[in-house]
């Protein structure tokens, strides 16, 4: 496990004594990343726009922040990342600037269990946006296990066709901490023979890694997929930064998302013709935020601190590039030390006759969440109550909202407890024994 007494000196949120359990909405901000908000702003200065030495110092730290996440996923360059404000940002950018390419009588496939930023996207665009200009498009909807929280692969793939510009899926659940076969999906898209306007015939990927890049080790090359999404919020930084990695060719021939300024290429605007910038800047229009991106790569470089050497520094503001196998090394240390984390959580969970788990059973088949319902109580109910015992979770649908729905969920809520690397089970106990205490049998009457 991470050795969480060396770092958890470094969260004011857990030093406060709070019991920090609603980490799949959002991670705490460690102090390092807080001081070196202060001097960033010594240097404070817009990017590309200027000859100052604050400047060009700034923009040197905000470019080459994409090589750090390109690093860490394994992606061939900087030109690969496009950095948006979040996830769902990230998922619309690829709708809309894949939005011409689609034909009348395409289809796309995606699944119930995924978070609202990857299903409602295409809702818009197959419902309200497409067939404003006489073109259909069916968006499908795969199946899942309701027992297991497993997808439901054989309904996937009786969904995927040579129609099927795009599959869809949630790499990992945040409703049922489910784990998805990225590889096995890939092999479905694979297998569509769909012709894309580039020649290749395969549906294309998008996979939605909000609960998986914080949490795994990835490597999108291997696993193949053409778009991954997610935000740093979930992974030590502060709000506002989410990415898109995509194939370079793939980024080469789509359209903008958003049009402006520093995505044109230098001085090539006229009445008759605008070209663009370079990648990733010409999916970068406007000032784009620049401090919360320079955060956003030193927090993963904490994360690595943090899980290889923790209380010591090697990658933290170092100009050294991310090792492959200390990746491997960092994320496979989170990935076990939150597998031990919820197995607590599941075994106490599991323990309580009147609560309702959902997901995989299998700690190895799950993120470190857990949602749950109660046979009598209402889990918005349950989340004040357990606020005032200390411990934070999250009641409601969690965006999930299609699963939800699809358990037959009256209202369509559960409750949630969801850990990080600095939580230990100490943390887990107190939050789970609190949960028992809340849905005790006699509440129930
Ligand atoms: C699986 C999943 N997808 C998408 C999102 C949306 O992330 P953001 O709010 O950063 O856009 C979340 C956040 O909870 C998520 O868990």
């Amino acid at each position: 496990m991470i050795e969480t007494k060396k770092i958890r000196r470094f969260f004011p949120a857990i030093k406060a004594g709070r019991v920090v359990s609603n980490n799949a909405a959002s991670t705490q901000v460690p102090i390092q990343l807080l001081k070196l908000l202060e001097q960033l702003v010594i240097q404070y200065d817009n990017i590309h726009r200027g000859q100052s030495r604050s400047s060009l110092l700034t923009t040197e730290r905000f470019e080459s922040s994409y090589d750090t996440i390109a690093q860490f996923i394994g992606a061939p360059s900087r030109k690969n990342i496009i950095l948006y404000r979040n996830t769902t940002e990230a998922i619309n950018s690829v709708m809309y600037s894949l939005m011409t390419e689609f034909k009348d009588g395409d289809n796309i496939v995606t699944t119930f269990m995924e978070h609202n930023s990857n299903y409602v996207p295409w809702y818009g665009l197959t419902k309200e946006i497409l067939p404003k200009f006489g073109i259909n498009v069916e968006c499908r909807l795969a199946k899942f296990n309701k027992e297991t929280g497993q997808l439901d692969l054989n309904h996937l793939k009786s969904l995927v066709d040579k129609r099927t510009k795009l599959v869809c899926c949630v790499g990992a659940s945040n409703f049922l901490g489910t784990k998805n076969p990225i590889k096995e999906i890939r092999a479905i898209a694979d297998a569509s023979g769909y012709l894309q306007p580039n020649g290749e015939k395969k549906s294309y990927l998008l996979i939605d890694g909000a609960q998986v890049v914080p949490n795994l080790f990835i490597r999108v090359e291997d696993l193949g997929v053409d778009f991954l999404a997610w935000s740093f919020h979930k992974m030590l930084a502060p709000f506002g930064v989410g990415a898109l990695y995509a194939r370079e060719e793939l980024l080469n021939s789509m359209r903008p998302f958003l049009y402006g300024g520093d995505m044109i290429a230098e001085g090539k605007v006229s009445p008759e013709k605008v070209e663009y910038n370079s990648l990733p800047w010409k999916f970068t229009a406007g000032t784009p935020n620049i401090l919360g991106t320079i955060l956003s790569a030193q927090a993963i470089r904490l994360l690595m601190d943090f899980s290889l050497t923790p209380g010591k520094f090697s990658y933290f503001m170092a100009d050294k590039k991310l090792e492959p196998p200390d990746v491997a090394k960092a994320m496979t240390n989170i990935e076990n030390h939150e597998k031990e984390l919820i197995g607590e959580a599941l075994k106490i969970l599991g323990e309580i006759p009147t609560v309702n788990i959902f997901g995989p059973k299998n700690p190895a088949d799950r993120t470190s969440l857990v949602a749950f319902s109660c046979n009598c109580q209402d889990p918005f109910k349950i989340a004040e109550e357990l606020n005032k015992l200390g411990v934070e979770s999250r009641a409601g649908c969690h965006c999930a909202t299609l699963a939800h729905h699809y358990y037959e969920l009256n209202p369509p809520a559960s409750c949630r407890l969801s850990f990080y690397i600095y939580n230990n089970l100490e943390d887990v106990r107190r939050a789970c024994l609190a949960v028992k205490k809340c849905v005790q049998e006699e509440n129930c009457k």
